[in-house]
């Protein structure tokens, strides 16, 4: 019919076959295609029925992501799917719609519109627009509660989340799962039906009548706490209820005027900044797609401790066997422990099987000893934060490894050229910096040192996709990106309490930006003593006469470690809920006697501006430094390691929504209140505000 859409037959089954690599999105084209295809088949009299399926490995991904941009930037009118939709489910012959991969989004509403759907028993189909801040834009929150039945239809809308073949043939979304040959399944299938009535997914109202109002209620308090800030959530409510109670005509109405606010909000715009960056972050310029990769087959890790523990998980959750080593039995057997408590937890709750958390046990193999490590394809090392210890270990490895061996590194915060030198083999040396819990938390912050060889970045790179982490590249720096920004962020939300806010003020605000925690609720999570120990080692490095926030380091002084010792910054009761501390408030006050600080009441929008303002400035000289490759790398960094809300984009993409001229003012405001050692803007910022530009029109320096 087209480029993207072809139309064969086989006798009396026409097949209509979407091919728009890498994932059948439905660009312009698309839809076009698929109507001229099922026109031409119902005016071909040898066909008596229609298969529509995906060619490659999957059906339909959904609407063109990249296409919205161009909608809200008035490049493009928007293109209505709707009614092309409508031509599919009036097709006076049956069209039996073929999943296989994927059914997302716009691509499960266009199954939706076929009379029957086959599935492969590997599928999976889901409305996941909410995750883009928007919803459903081709009537799937009205035709999806016709043939699932509307909580599960409010449910899929809300939150997004796929389901699998399985569940789509019980709820009754999909009519037979097939094992094997999808198309052959559905040939079959079309033949079976080919001269019933077809019935209009549509007229199907049966699921709509008698619904709990219980269902919108309590899925309206579930989004107002899971999906906070995101507006789309309640709108995917709300135009799923409306098929409870509008024509199938005006309940699509009703969810294009939801859509099209959703997709001009701030938010949507947002949330697709990060979808895609999630993928540009993997593309490093200089590392192209030809740059040669070592196979990872096997791992070893040294260190069974926090980190070390939740890293070998990771290589066992992907299948890669690994070493877990450690230097004494008993930390071993903990490290263990904890690695088998946290698999059966995932049993319990029902992710997986028993059968497959014995599969991965035996993945993982413990040992005091460094035998087999001269065979395995990477080490990964967790051990304490110690550059001498680091260095010892680093030199061991340099004598056993093979050649094509790479060594990681999980420090967070000490020089990966330093701990190279302690090898022959800087180039296979690199930083692997995983954050805790690192069997949960999706970032990979992979950090190259000045020798670090191209492959060994690209196998990283790729290691990261195969171990389900977002994998970001970073410069060797103190903190590298993340930890780096968290520091003039931190430091600022202490500074704030020391001049008179207090530490719920701190939080609160944060939190009502959309952080996932306040900076002392995460300081205090952390636990105070991690950075306080570091201060101490590092304090011939400050620069005299420069302030130096001192509350943390007061309270570490008098054993009020944080969370894990039931105080810090807030105390906590048995259930781990912060409560004021008023020793906080002591030593606030205190630190501001002795260094002469004005106390005073503080606004939100200061504690906002001071806290945000610091993390950006730091993210821009970074950016100067070459240390992040683009503003995307530190917005991914964020949302997936430090809990920043996606629906902000990130802190670079947050200023952009601001402005640069409006950010760099408040912090030369800022600069004049508390000096230039704490507060001088970064030149970048100068630069881009001088030109009225944003970060997002960044080129990398690389
Ligand atoms: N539109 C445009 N590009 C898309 C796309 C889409 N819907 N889905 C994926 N892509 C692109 C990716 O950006 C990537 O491009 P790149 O190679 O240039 O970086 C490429 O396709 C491959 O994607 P992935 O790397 O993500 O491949 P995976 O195999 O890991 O994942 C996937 C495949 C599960 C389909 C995943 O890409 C995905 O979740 N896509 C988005 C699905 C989605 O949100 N659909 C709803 C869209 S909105 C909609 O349909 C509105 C409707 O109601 C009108
Ligand atoms: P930890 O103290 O929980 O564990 C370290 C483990 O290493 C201990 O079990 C110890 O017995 C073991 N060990 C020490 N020397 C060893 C040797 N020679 N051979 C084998 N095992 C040895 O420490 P944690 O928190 O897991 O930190 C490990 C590394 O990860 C550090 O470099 C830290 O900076 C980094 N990191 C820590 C994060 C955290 O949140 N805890 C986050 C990201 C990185």
């Amino acid at each position: 019919m087209n480029d993207l859409v072809k139309l064969t037959q086989q006798n009396e089954i026409a097949i209509i076959t979407i091919d728009n690599p890498p994932v059948n999105a439905l660009s312009p084209g698309v839809p076009e295609g698929i109507v001229a295809s099922v026109e031409a088949a119902n005016a071909d009299p040898t066909i008596k029925a229609i298969v529509l399926i995906g060619g490659g490995t999957t059906f339909i991904s959904g609407a063109d992501i990249r296409e919205f941009g161009k909608m809200t930037s008035g490049e493009k009118p928007r293109i209505a799917l709707t009614p092309k939709l409508l031509i599919i489910e009036d097709s006076a012959k049956p069209v039996v719609v073929a999943i296989h991969g994927q059914a997302l989004g716009g691509g499960l509403e266009t199954a939706m519109a076929g009379h029957y759907r086959v599935i492969a028993d590997t599928a999976q189909v889901g409305q996941p627009e909410v995750k883009l801040g928007i919803i459903p834009g081709a009537a799937g929150t009205q035709r999806l509660p016709r043939l699932a039945g509307v909580a599960k239809a409010v449910e899929m809308c809300a939150v997004g989340d796929p389901i699998s073949a399985k569940e789509a043939v019980a709820l009754g979304i999909a009519d037979r799962l097939i094992e094997g040959d999808i198309l052959a399944g559905a040939i079959a299938f079309a033949r079976e039906i080919a001269d019933k009535p077809v019935v209009r997914t549509r007229d199907r109202n049966e699921k709509l009548a008698g619904v709990d109002p219980a269902v919108f209620a309590t899925a309206r308090d579930t989004a107002r706490k899971t999906k906070r800030g995101q507006p789309a959530a309640l709108a995917a409510i709300d135009a799923v209820e409306a098929a409870t109670k509008l024509s199938f005509e005006e309940g699509c109405e009703f969810e294009g005027q939801l859509f099209n606010e959703c997709l001009f909000s701030i938010e949507s715009k947002a949330l697709i900044y990060a979808f895609f960056g999630e993928r540009t972050v993997a593309k490093i310029p200089g590392i192209g797609k030809e740059t040669a990769t070592y196979e990872i087959k096997s791992a070893a890790v040294i260190g069974a401790g926090t980190m070390g523990g939740g890293i070998a998980m990771n290589y066992a959750n992907a299948g890669i066997p690994v070493i877990i080593k450690e230097t004494a039995q008993d930390a071993l057997d903990r490290g263990l422990a904890v690695i088998r408590k946290n698999y059966a937890n995932s049993v319990a709750k029902g992710r997986f099987s028993q059968a497959v958390m014995d599969q991965r046990m035996a993945l993982i193999t413990p040992q005091l000893t460094y035998d087999g490590f001269e065979q395995v394809d990477i080490v990964v090392e967790a051990v304490f934060e110690g550059m001498a210890l680091k260095k010892e270990i680093f030199g061991t490895l340099d004598t056993i490894a093979k050649p094509s061996c790479i060594l990681a590194s999980n420090t967070s915060t000490l020089n990966i050229d330093d701990i190279a030198s302690a090898t022959k083999r800087p180039q296979m040396v690199i930083g692997h910096h995983f954050f805790s819990p690192a069997n949960v938390m999706r970032l990979l912050e992979v950090v190259r040192g000045k020798d670090t060889s191209k492959e060994v970045i690209a196998t990283s790179m790729a290691l990261g996709k195969k171990l389900k982490k977002v994998a970001v590249l970073a410069g060797n720096c103190r903190g590298f990106i993340g930890n780096r920004m968290l520091h003039p962020y931190f430091r600022e939300s202490q500074f704030l309490i020391e001049e008179g806010a207090t530490v719920e003020e701190v939080n609160k605000t944060l939190y009502d930006f959309g952080w996932a925690m306040g900076p002392l609720a995460v300081s205090d999570l952390a636990g105070l003593d991690v950075g306080w120990r570091i201060r101490k080692e590092f304090r011939h490095l400050e620069k005299p006469g420069v302030r130096v926030p001192l509350v943390a380091d007061l309270l570490c002084e008098n054993g009020r470690f944080g969370q894990k010792a039931g105080c810090g910054f807030s105390k906590y009761d048995e259930n781990r809920r912060p409560v004021p501390n008023p020793e906080t408030a002591a030593f606030a006050e205190q630190v501001a006697r002795e260094g002469g600080i004005e106390r005073r009441s503080i606004s939100k929008d200061e504690i906002l501006d001071r806290c945000m303002y610091a993390l950006i400035n730091e993210g821009a000289k970074l950016l100067e430094e070459g240390i992040a490759l683009r503003p995307v790398d530190i917005d991914i960094v964020y949302l997936n390691g430090y809990g920043f809300p996606a629906w902000r984009g990130g802190p670079m993409f947050y200023a952009d929504t601001v402005g640069l001229k409006k950010v760099l003012a408040r912090i030369e405001e800022f600069e004049a209140q508390h000096g230039s050692d704490l507060w001088s803007p970064a030149p970048l910022i100068k630069r881009l505000a001088a030109e009225g530009k944003t970060f997002s029109s960044y080129e990398t320096q690389a």
